[in-house]
């Protein structure tokens, strides 16, 4: 069994930020989002993994996840020359999934619990040819959209419907045998000139051949806006954090909950009520750090109010009292002056966007 991880994608929805990263390498939690799913991926039981990387952020994805040992994995990078579709990318993968089956993972989806029982449920003897996982949304519009019959057999996929026939979204996690190869090569670019999985899928079932669906019951993170990465930033913050304290705390600072503080990070004189990440060699001072915010390594507040948000490394953030639900790239300064215009002075980066609810 191999795993095939995408981490390929212009990332529109989330520029500015993927103007200078790859949206898979984007930290919840202080942890690019990918490491998350190399996680999943090796807890299954999987060892050996190709990467799909595009020729644009391709070097980036290499220099952040490696080779894989730090996983105790193998990783092969395929270069997908072009934004083709996923049922694309598999072809692009042929040669190093060799007739194995494999799990398909997009780089920038999670799901609670990982992917271990829908891997035993595929491999078990007599199991499908595809396994795919579902899972009920309130607009499914924007997702590709399965059909169950009344057994829970899947009976029709559709792409991206206009008027979706269910609820049941297709997460971005797939089990497929070789028979996907031949199912690819019967299928054309659909109307954004991509080749999608979920045809492929249609096309198993058109070949007779079973295709399986599971329920995600807890949580699924698709991370492709600002919004889902403050959503994902919530649910791993609460799944995954400790009581960890490496960095300095001053008397005068209360923690309260679940709070990670890295090595070399001060806080003083500051409230941080988890559950908070704060990284290594970052310093808080004068703060309070609501639940849900996730603070980069070296990033330095100073009398600042904050909580559900992410900011990425060395950011400097002063006398600016609560920022919510936001979402702060790396090197990025923001300062209240004491200044009787009270003017806003903005030199922010293409796409960016600012709200100000005063
Ligand atoms: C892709 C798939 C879609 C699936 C979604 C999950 O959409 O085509 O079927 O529901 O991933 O994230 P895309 O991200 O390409 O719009």
């Amino acid at each position: 069994m191999k795993a095939l991880v995408l981490a390929g994608g212009k990332g529109t929805r989330l520029r500015p930020l993927t103007y200078t990263t790859a949206k898979q390498l984007i930290p919840v939690a202080n942890k690019p989002i990918i490491f998350f799913v190399l996680e999943q991926i090796k807890a299954a039981g999987i060892d050996e993994v190709g990467v799909i990387i595009s020729p644009e952020t391709g070097q980036a994805v290499r220099e952040a996840v490696g080779d894989g040992s730090r996983w105790g994995i193998r990783i092969a990078y395929i270069l997908q020359p072009e934004p083709l579709g996923l049922a694309h990318a598999v072809k692009v993968a042929r040669p190093f999934l060799a007739g194995d089956p494999f799990l398909m993972f997009l780089g920038d989806n999670l799901i609670q619990g990982g992917v271990r029982p829908a891997l035993e449920a595929f491999s078990r003897p007599g199991g499908p040819e595809a396994l795919i996982m579902l899972k009920k949304v309130p607009d499914p519009r924007q997702f590709g959209v399965a059909v169950l019959d009344s057994e829970g057999r899947v009976v029709r996929l559709v792409e991206k419907p206009e008027e979706p026939p269910s609820d049941l979204a297709l997460v971005g996690i797939y089990f497929f045998r070789p028979a996907i190869h031949q199912a690819i090569e019967r299928i054309k670019p659909s109307w954004r000139q991509e080749l999608e999985i979920t045809d492929a899928i249609q096309q198993l079932l058109g070949m007779g051949l079973r295709v399986e669906a599971r329920l995600v019951d807890g949580w699924w993170l698709d991370t492709g806006k600002k919004d889902d990465i403050l959503e994902a930033n919530r649910a791993v913050l609460d799944e995954y954090t400790r009581p960890e304290i490496k960095g300095e705390v001053c008397p005068a600072t209360k923690i309260v909950g679940r709070v990670m503080i890295g090595a070399g990070a001060k806080v003083k004189n500051s409230t941080v009520r988890g559950p908070v990440v704060i990284g290594e060699d970052a310093c808080i001072e004068d703060c309070f750090i609501g639940p849900f915010t996730a603070i980069g390594p070296c990033s330095r507040l100073k009398n600042v109010s904050v909580e559900h948000s992410v900011i990425l490394e060395n950011c400097f953030l002063a006398n600016v009292y609560r920022i919510e639900d936001s979402l702060i790239g790396k090197n990025t300064r923001v300062n209240r002056l004491n200044d009787p215009r009270q003017a806003l002075r903005l030199f922010l980066g293409d796409d960016s966007e600012v709200v100000i609810t005063l």
